[in-house]
């Protein structure tokens, strides 16, 4: 699918859909709109009193134009009130027109919305994710695709120049669409082999070096946490690490950090019935983030140094299982008694937090589906983030928010670590149940010594049960948009 923008006047346009975005309570048409409608014999009026439309956030309708006419269907969506109107409106409305488009069998379309305001090159990009974003649809595990027709080529009026910034959503789309495929293929289908796979075509394909661990070197390395919630799978644990490095001088260096459990069974302390087990394939929604933000910068090619890092494993049962109980040591010399195998997110994550300070960076940060009690805090629509500084945190909060992106800071609670406190080893991996994704953050942080950090718990928003404007239903790809932003510097 193509995304052009051009300058056919809408009135000589010639395709299958031709769509129209109205601000709220300004549904009269004026002007090259009511010439328009004219030249279609009413249709667009009549679409506006039939359907009652008014222009409101997320509202849309289509209609045939008569036999003979240069164009089949016309469109409304709705852009809701002018003055409240984000990024995101963008995002959300030109989802629903992409979706709208389909369902009618379109191949070719037309959007034509009032350009508001004086960034049209941030209007264009979000746009074309919208579309992007809309139209994914995973058919990698049917035998017979649901959807045969799909829309091929979607014409931009108004944003005339503006292919840069189409092609940046492209590219970004891209990543955001690898981290839905990871995330959404199940536990049999993307294993620990298939992530490092993944990382190696990432470096091939777009220049980045990639450096795989195997078992043999994280012991060499001293990664006993990672290690022991490895040592129960069949499958061999895989330790990634891409860089992407610009041709000058870099302006700064970071690092991302994804969880990645390509299955979550909780180990001996396994998930009982009605856990959710059977979702537990999406645990590597940090890992899957932080590989598709790795694609995306390394086609957008920033002058920043970054390092993408995951520690990747199943968490299983087997004789060979880590005993509840059991004290592990990490790469920092940091011994942990392991209370709940459960909690393995954690335990993977610190000897990657480990590895990613020892990289000398100027700032990390790691994403992770690390807690149920995130999504009973926050819901499924906002990640936590927690951050031992407050200037990381005021960048990732404004990367969210041009992304859309929600995420709501949380304390770092470091009194809480007493709860965490073990007779036999440094700590327990776990708290009391009370303020669990805060002891979560807090452990973590035993990990990082004084790089500034920010840890991003994406439990609740790494999965949607139903479509919700761009947003298909499965993975969402979350995370990926706020790093690329966070990376770019534009926040
Ligand atoms: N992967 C889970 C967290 C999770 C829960 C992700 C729900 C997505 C949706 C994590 O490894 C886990 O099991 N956490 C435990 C921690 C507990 C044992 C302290 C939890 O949240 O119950
Ligand atoms: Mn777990
Ligand atoms: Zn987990």
């Amino acid at each position: 699918m193509e995304i052009r923008a051009i300058d056919t006047p809408l009135l000589d346009w010639a395709g299958d859909g031709l769509a129209i975005g109205l601000f709220e309570d300004a549904v009269e048409l004026k002007g090259n709109l009511e010439t328009l409608d004219e030249k279609f014999a009413g249709v667009l009026k009549e679409l506006i009193a039939e359907t009652e439309f008014k222009g409101k956030e997320d509202s849309s309708a289509a209609t045939r134009v008569g036999a003979g006419s240069p164009v089949r269907k016309v469109i409304l969506v709705g852009l809701g009130k002018p003055d409240t109107l984000k990024l995101e409106n963008w995002r959300r409305a030109a989802a629903a027109v992409a979706r709208l488009a389909k369902k009618e069998k379109c191949k070719t379309l037309l959007i034509s919305l009032p350009v508001w305001n004086n960034d049209p090159a941030a209007t264009a990009q979000a746009i074309a994710e919208g579309i992007q974003l809309a139209l994914f649809q995973d058919n990698r595990f049917k035998s017979e695709p649901e959807d045969k027709g799909s829309l091929e080529q979607v014409d931009l009026l108004g944003l005339e120049g503006q292919e840069e910034a189409i092609n940046r959503a492209n590219q970004i789309c891209s990543g955001v669409i690898l981290a839905r495929e990871l995330v959404a293929a199940p536990a049999n289908a993307v294993t620990p082999i298939t992530m490092a796979k993944t990382a190696q075509e990432i470096a091939s394909s777009y220049g980045l070096q990639v450096e795989i661990l195997e078992r043999e070197d994280c012991e060499q390395l001293g990664m006993g946490a990672f290690l022991g919630v490895a040592q129960a799978s069949d499958l061999p644990p895989k330790f990634i690490h891409l860089t992407y490095k610009p041709e000058g001088t870099p302006r700064r260096k970071l690092a991302i950090v994804g969880k990645g459990v390509t299955f979550d069974s909780g180990g001996l302390n396994i998930k009982g019935a009605g856990s959710g087990i059977e979702t537990m394939k999406m645990d590597m929604g940090g890992a899957a983030a932080t590989l598709g933000a790795a694609k995306a910068i390394g086609q957008l090619k920033p002058d920043v140094e970054v390092h993408f890092i995951s520690a990747v494993t199943e968490n299983m049962i087997s004789g060979h299982a880590i005993h509840p109980g059991d004290v592990l040591k990490a790469s920092n010399g940091k011994t942990i008694e392991v209370n709940n195998t459960d909690a393995e997110g954690r335990l993977t994550l610190a000897d990657a937090l480990v590895f990613a300070e020892k990289l000398g960076v100027d700032a990390i940060v790691d994403l992770a589906t690390l807690t149920g009690a995130c999504v009973i805090a926050l819901g499924d629509d906002i990640a936590g983030l927690w951050s031992t500084d407050d200037a990381v945190a005021t960048q990732l909060a404004q990367a969210g928010e041009i992304a859309g992106e929600k995420l709501w800071r949380m304390p770092m609670e470091e009194k809480y670590f007493e709860g965490m406190k073990s007779q036999i080893a440094d700590m327990k991996n776990t708290g009391p149940r009370a303020g669990g994704s805060i002891t979560a953050a807090v452990f973590l942080k035993q990990f990082v010594k004084e790089t500034p950090w920010a840890h991003l718990d994406i439990a609740g928003t790494v999965w949607t049960e139903k479509e919700n404007g761009y947003k298909s239903a499965g993975a969402t790809g979350f995370g990926v948009r706020t790093l690329v932003n966070w990376v770019l510097g534009n926040n």
